[in-house]
């Protein structure tokens, strides 16, 4: 019964597809008419009832080896034990129970002030003994440049339903408040609450985008990344780093990096050194895979946000190569882009040589800024497609990457509106430092 549900789904997609193929890869035109691009009312997303109720509960990953957790929380006031999270071991009778402190802070924007934010961190979890790292599979869903638009609320809601995502990983541009007046900070509030039925239950992390920046000289709001930082925490510190925006934790058998399109990158600067001194810590027989998040892509061939990730790309691609980084996730255009396993870091200022080539120790890069939010689908991809393009589709969705064991990994995307099942895009990855063998989608 199910199987033949899925086949007729199939059949209907590949009638209502037109794939353009180029000599370098693939263009879909297919038009999904998605949910508007509209934003969600702030009484969409009323304060919970009840007495100084905790709301916009989200969790994180809490330190780099995967045994602590942030809770965060918001609540309109600020009292005796409000600052509490009580935890136990899932198994046990719930006489075992511990208690963390969270940290309290409030923060004002121009004329908001925010309730007060609360961040504990809960410590020596233990593993699920079956899941050791080395053999653990992974599900990890991916996406960005959300909003809280009705598309936006059609990607969580069609994450959500399919019960494999363990975990989420967002490359950036959450809320959109800075698309309204003011940077209207509620926003920030209702955002909290459109995503706590997911991020209060498995944890996101996340990737700083340029919406998080909330800079505003003309309201005298000039502390870049000031909600965002008050608002999410990231376990910075546990990998060495001085700054929320760039860190890195391990998941299973997954290194992941995160790092910042919008702080300085250069040689010299801190997150040059901090990554330089990072990569030489990832150890491929503990997390034989690596994946980057990063917000502005380096390889886009959409007329939105054009090379706008070219001065990072100079920087860091040479490392990415020589380390041989599986995946690099960014967000930033509005559409789905799949690159394959190039490189260009041949180029000097005399040799001329700016062409990207095949590269079989370089990452796949995927452009994943299709969650759904106020400023639309980015249609205008360049033409002709360029070489280094796989696939690109101007379509919402989410991707997921499932890392099977130390070699191999499925990825798939999906486009918003339909059935979970459909996949829109998807390839067998092979991991570049065991089995650098060319992969076909
Ligand atoms: C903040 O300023 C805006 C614009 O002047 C106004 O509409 C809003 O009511 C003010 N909010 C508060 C909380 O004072
Ligand atoms: C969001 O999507 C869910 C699931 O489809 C639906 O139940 C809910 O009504 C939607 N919310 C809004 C505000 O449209
Ligand atoms: C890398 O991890 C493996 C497996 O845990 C361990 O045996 C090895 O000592 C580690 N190598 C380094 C350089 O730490
Ligand atoms: C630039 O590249 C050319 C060709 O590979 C090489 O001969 C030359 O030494 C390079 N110049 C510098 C400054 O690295
Ligand atoms: C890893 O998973 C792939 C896909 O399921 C499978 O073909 C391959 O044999 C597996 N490798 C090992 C060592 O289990």
């Amino acid at each position: 019964m199910e199987l033949s549900h899925l086949a007729l789904v199939c059949a209907a997609i590949a009638f209502s597809s037109i794939f353009v193929v180029s000599q370098a890869g693939i263009t879909s035109t297919h038009a999904r008419v998605s949910e508007p691009s509209e934003e969600m009312s702030l009484e969409t997303f009323p304060p919970p009832a009840g007495y100084n109720a905790p709301e916009q509960v989200h969790i994180t990953q809490g330190d780099n080896a995967g045994r602590a957790m942030i809770i965060s929380w918001v609540m309109p006031l600020n009292e005796d034990g409000s600052n509490v999270v009580t935890y136990w071991i899932a198994s046990s009778d719930g006489s075992d129970n511990k208690n963390a402190i969270a940290t309290t802070s409030s923060y004002r924007y121009f004329n908001y002030t925010s309730g007060y934010l609360h961040h504990a961190t809960i410590k020596k979890l233990e593993y699920d003994p079956s899941k050791s790292r080395s053999r653990c599979s992974l599900h990890i869903r991916y996406y960005s440049d959300l909003g809280q638009t009705y598309a936006s609320n059609q990607t969580l809601y069609n994450y959500m339903s399919n019960p494999k995502g363990q975990a989420v990983l967002f490359v950036g541009d959450l809320s959109y408040a800075d698309d309204h007046p003011n940077h209207d900070q509620r926003k920030w509030d209702s955002y909290g609450r459109f995503v706590e039925p997911s991020a209060a239950y498995q944890p996101w992390s996340w990737a700083a985008g340029n919406y998080e920046i909330d800079y505003a000289q003309s309201i005298s709001e000039t502390q870049p990344f000031k909600p965002y930082k008050n608002r999410y925490h990231v376990p910075y510190k546990a990998s060495q780093s001085t700054s929320p925006l760039w860190y890195s934790i391990k998941r299973a058998s997954t290194y992941i990096i995160v790092l910042s399109s919008y702080s300085a990158y250069d040689k010299y600067t801190p997150q040059n050194s901090w990554l330089q001194d990072e990569l030489k810590k990832v150890n491929r027989s503990e997390t034989s895979w690596l994946i980057v998040l990063v917000h502005a892509p380096w390889y886009n061939s959409n007329n939105y946000h054009y090379m706008e990730g070219e001065s990072m790309r100079v920087t860091f691609e040479p490392w990415f190569v020589e380390n041989k980084v599986d995946i690099v996730f960014a967000g930033h255009v509005h559409a789905y882009e799949r690159s394959k396993r190039i490189s260009n870091i041949h180029y000097n200022i005399t040799d001329g040589m700016s062409t990207p080539v095949k590269d079989q120790n370089a990452p796949i890069y995927i452009t994943i800024g299709d969650g759904g939010n106020i400023e639309g689908i980015a249609n205008s991809f360049t033409d002709p497609q360029p070489s280094y393009s796989a696939f690109r589709e101007a379509s919402f969705g989410h991707a997921l990457l499932e890392i099977k064991n130390r070699t191999h990994a499925h990825y798939t995307w999906h486009r918003n509106k339909e059935d979970e099942a459909v996949i829109a895009d998807s390839i067998w990855l092979k991991k570049r430092y065991y089995l650098p063998e060319e992969e076909t989608a």
